[in-house]
């Protein structure tokens, strides 16, 4: 849904392409070569991941994704809420395609908004939706407000989604997978200056790029060690060298979280 569009300094471009270079030079992934999932990655499955849930409209068309944290609460990002009413939207677990027809789809009956979202880049990009129809799968934990050393820099976290493949490409019909490297705030606010809020916001990606988060992958989870730790928020295109994916650092809202979730 939500994209970041600015002007990059030459600088930035010129190191973008440096990095791309050695990357094909050491034989890593390349998003141009190989236009995989979520950006660079595999894929997967909802019985793999039976809380990865497809958040879509009426219609069954998936913009979204979301983690189902119990039954019937589903974390995912204020920004894939932006103009939308409980009514208008549809929860989808158990379906591992786009086009399937089979798992379990809910209505929902409560968006909470945090209510100091404004714009993905100035943070607080998280929700919650309340199910009408508790969801047969087991749910992911969630990080607490002590669990912060899961950001530690160069931690592996897993993403998912069923966003685009590239960055101006299609949606994957299957459900994809990939790992990618939690990156320092230092270097985060370097790649995106005042837009990355560390307090609320969490960078993972590789420097040369090739491996990320991507257009429709917005409201998924960022796992690490199979705890939900992050939500997909945003970034400067995809999988570009020096511009990592930004998340939700979910343990600054784990407590707000928890109360939606207890309500
Ligand atoms: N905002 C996008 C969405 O709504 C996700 C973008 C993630 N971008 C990135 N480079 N990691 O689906």
């Amino acid at each position: 849904m939500f994209e970041l569009h600015r002007a990059r300094p030459v600088a930035a471009v010129m190191a973008a392409t440096a990095a791309a270079a050695a990357t094909a030079l050491l034989g890593a992934p390349t998003a141009e070569a190989v236009p995989q999932p979520v950006v660079g990655g595999t894929t997967t499955t909802t019985t793999a991941y039976p809380f990865m849930m497809q958040i879509t409209d009426s219609s069954g068309n998936q913009f979204c994704g979301g983690t189902l944290v119990a039954a019937k609460k589903v974390v995912t990002a204020a920004h894939c809420m932006a103009g939308e009413t409980a009514s208008r939207i549809r929860v989808v677990g158990g379906r591992t395609y786009l086009n399937g027809t089979d798992g379990t789809v809910s209505k929902v009956s409560k968006i909470w908004v945090d209510p100091d979202y404004t714009d993905a880049t100035n943070g607080d990009d998280v929700a919650v939706l309340t199910l009408s129809t508790s969801m047969p799968y087991t749910p992911a934990s969630y990080v607490s407000s002590s669990q912060t050393g899961v950001y530690a820099a160069g931690t592996t976290a897993r993403i998912l989604g069923w966003g685009t493949t590239s960055e101006n490409g299609s949606s994957s019909n299957q459900l994809r997978t990939a790992t990618v490297p939690v990156v320092s705030d230092t270097s985060c606010r370097s790649a995106y200056g005042s837009d990355y809020v560390a307090s609320d916001m969490v960078c993972a990606g590789y420097t040369s790029g090739g491996v990320d988060t991507c257009q429709g992958d917005s409201g998924g989870p960022l796992l690490v060690g199979g705890v939900l730790a992050g939500i997909t928020s945003w970034g400067e295109g995809c999988a570009e060298a020096g511009y990592p994916g930004v998340y939700t650092r979910l343990a600054t809202f784990s407590d707000l979280v928890t109360a939606q979730v207890q309500s």
